[in-house]
């Protein structure tokens, strides 16, 4: 009899593949970046993130609480402030829109999720870099890193659980992981974005945050060719202190994903970016592909290679579909 293998049996009914089912995603597995507008009376779609919007404060609040109670593991917050300028002021203020919105949402959640504060100045400077800038216009990174410490401590004092450099500064961990603990923040961690790259899928995060950037990151964030270097970046920011690192782009970068996890001892998160987003979205509404089985797919791909925790803004509708199965 020819063949003599038949991997097919193990796929011939829904349960009998159910039952060898190799990835799970599971909501808590989930993160929620959210989007909160400071002055807004109503919120704001964005139009290139179809069902995404810069929050109210109150609004931030309400969606907050609805992801929460579909099971989503935790909150990812963005600032966007009314005003902007050159060293990113905003973003230590502790009457920053930020701050004050972690403070509403620890106020309402308290420890029923781990709420996440995107500690970097870009939202908040008038320039758009992530950091402040030296006199010839380059981003000055030991100048940056100050700023940095102040921020996570603004964060830490507003109720974040754990502070999520994004700026990709040499040291910011180590600089961030002082300045908590010398506030006396020993317990606030630091999920780290150790390798970031200068993706071009940022796109519609910029609409998100009204970003103020002409140019690119080139000088800070990594070269998307380079592997290795990702490598390099997450070792240095585990001897720093990072407590969890992560890997963005997500769905483009799942081999950069795998490697990450093979070398450390820490969870790794993979951010699955607007771009990733909108381009599924836009496929979708067009009618060429299946919204809801291309989201699942992306989702399990991501932890296939390694993730354990994923940021997507699909986070609460893709609890829902995951609590039916
Ligand atoms: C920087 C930051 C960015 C994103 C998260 N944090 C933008 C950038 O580096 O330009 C992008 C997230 C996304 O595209 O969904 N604070």
């Amino acid at each position: 009899m020819f063949p003599a293998h038949r991997p097919r049996r193990l796929r011939t009914t829904a349960a009998m593949r159910r039952l060898v089912s190799e990835t799970t995603v599971r909501p808590r597995q989930l993160v929620l970046p959210m989007f909160v507008k400071e002055g807004a009376a109503q919120p704001v779609a964005i139009s290139s993130m179809p069902g995404v919007f810069q929050h109210t404060r109150e609004s931030l609040v309400k969606a907050a609480v609805e992801a929460v109670q579909a099971g989503v593991g935790g909150l990812m917050i963005f600032g966007v402030p009314a005003e902007r300028d050159a060293v990113g002021s905003g973003a230590t203020d502790p009457n920053g829109i930020l701050n004050v919105a972690l403070n509403d949402l620890r106020a309402e959640l308290g420890d029923s999720t781990v709420l996440m504060s995107d500690c970097c100045l870009d939202e908040f400077t008038d320039h758009g870099h992530c950091g402040v800038l030296a006199v010839d216009g380059s981003v000055d990174n030991d100048a940056t890193l100050e700023v940095y410490g102040e921020m996570a401590v603004a964060q830490a004092v507003a109720g974040a659980h754990l502070v999520g450099p994004s700026g990709m500064m040499d040291g910011q961990i180590g600089f961030i992981r002082t300045a908590l603990d010398e506030a006396g923040f020993t317990d606030t961690g630091i999920l780290a974005y150790s390798a970031k790259y200068a993706s071009a899928l940022y796109g519609p995060f910029r609409e998100a945050v009204d970003s103020q950037l002409t140019g690119d990151r080139k000088t800070y964030q990594q070269d998307p060719g380079n592997g290795r270097e990702a490598l390099r970046e997450v070792a240095l920011d585990l001897a720093e202190g990072a407590d969890m690192v992560m890997v963005k782009p997500a769905g483009i970068y799942l081999d950069v994903v795998r490697s990450v996890k093979e070398a450390v001892d820490v969870p790794v998160a993979a951010y699955q970016i607007s771009g990733e987003y909108a381009m599924v979205e836009a496929a979708a509404a067009n009618g060429w592909i299946d919204r809801e089985r291309t989201v699942l797919e992306t989702l399990t791909s991501i932890r296939r290679a390694g993730a354990d925790v994923v940021l997507t803004y699909w986070a609460t509708e893709a609890a829902a579909w995951l609590d039916r199965e």
